[in-house]
C-alpha cells in the first residue's frame, strides 16, 4: 500500500501556503514530517485526510497491485494536536459510541475496558466528563479510536508532547507494533522523537516536500543538518 502526493497546492486567501507538494508514503514505515512553524503541517494533514479542499493536485491509495483511487476519508485517521472530542459524555460512554457507530469497520473487537488498560487511563477517570481530562488524555483517547478503527494512513499532528514520559514510551511502542500494516506520519519539533520513532524523515519546506537521506537520520550531526536544511531555504 501507497499514499501518493501528486502535487498538492493549497492557498488560504492569495497565500501560497502549500506549492506543488509531492511524496509516495509506504505501508510499514513511520514518517516524522518536520517543518517550521506555519511551515503548512497541519494544512497538508487537512489536505491529506479532507478536511479541507485543496487547490490543486491529487491524494491517490495505491493498494501495491495496480490499483490507485483517490483517497476516501474514511481510510484516514487524524489525531490532531488540540483534541476534539464531545466534552459532554464520559470517557466511558464516547468509546462505547465509538465503538458503535464503526462496529463494521473493527475487526478483533475488545472488550471496552481493555482499550483504556492500552492507554493507562485510570478506572476512576473512565467515568468521569471529558471535559475534565487532562490535554494529555485527551489526545489519548483520540489516539485510541484508531488504535481501534485502524485505518489504513494514521497522521499524528504533533501529538506526543502533551504525554508524560512513560505514556509517550508505550505510544511509540504501539506505533511501532502496529506500522507494519499502516502508513503513519507524524508532524513533530522534537528532533529526538524523530529520530528515536521515525523510519524515515520528510521536510515540508517552501511549501514542498522533501525526503532526507536516511543515512543523516541516526548520525551525529542530524539536528545540524536539519536545521541547516530549513533555514537555507527560507
Ligand atoms: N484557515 C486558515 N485561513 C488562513 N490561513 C491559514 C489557515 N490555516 C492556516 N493558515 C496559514 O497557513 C500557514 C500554514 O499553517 P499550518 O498551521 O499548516 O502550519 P504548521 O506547519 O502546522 O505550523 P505549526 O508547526 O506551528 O503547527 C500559516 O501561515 C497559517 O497562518
Ligand atoms: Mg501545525
Amino acid at each position: 500500500m501507497k499514499l501518493i502526493l501528486d502535487n498538492i497546492e493549497k492557498n488560504y486567501e492569495g497565500k501560497k501556503v502549500i506549492k506543488g507538494a509531492s511524496f509516495t508514503f509506504e505501508k510499514g514505515k513511520i514518517y516524522g514530517l518536520l517543518g517550521r512553524n506555519g511551515a503548512g503541517k497541519t494544512t497538508l494533514f487537512n489536505c491529506i485526510s479532507k478536511d479541507i479542499e485543496y487547490d490543486n493536485g491529487k491524494v491517490l491509495l495505491s493498494d501495491g497491485e495496480g490499483n490507485i483511487e483517490d483517497i476516501d476519508y474514511s481510510k484516514v485517521g487524524f489525531v490532531f494536536s488540540d483534541p476534539v472530542l464531545p466534552e459532554f459524555l464520559t470517557g466511558y460512554e464516547f468509546l462505547k459510541f465509538f465503538i458503535d457507530i464503526n462496529k463494521d469497520k473493527i475487526q478483533d473487537l475488545k472488550a471496552i475496558d481493555e482499550y483504556f488498560n492500552i492507554i493507562k487511563i485510570d478506572e476512576e477517570d473512565r467515568y468521569r466528563l471529558i471535559r475534565g481530562y487532562s490535554h494529555g488524555m485527551k489526545n489519548k483517547l483520540q489516539m485510541l479510536c484508531y488504535l481501534i478503527t485502524r485505518p489504513e494512513v494514521i497522521l499524528l499532528d504533533e501529538p506526543l508532547t502533551s504525554f508524560d514520559v512513560v505514556v509517550a514510551l508505550e505510544i511509540r511502542n504501539l506505533l511501532k507494533e502496529i506500522k507494519h500494516n499502516h502508513i503513519i506520519i507524524f508532524s513533530t519539533h522534537i528532533l529526538q522523537l524523530a529520530t528515536d520513532l521515525c523510519d524515515e524523515i520528510v521536510v515540508l519546506n517552501n511549501g514542498t516536500l522533501e525526503g532526507v537521506d536516511s543515512s543523516i537520520i541516526r548520525s551525529a550531526d542530524f539536528e545540524e543538518k536539519i536545521i541547516e536544511i530549513l533555514k537555507e531555504e527560507n
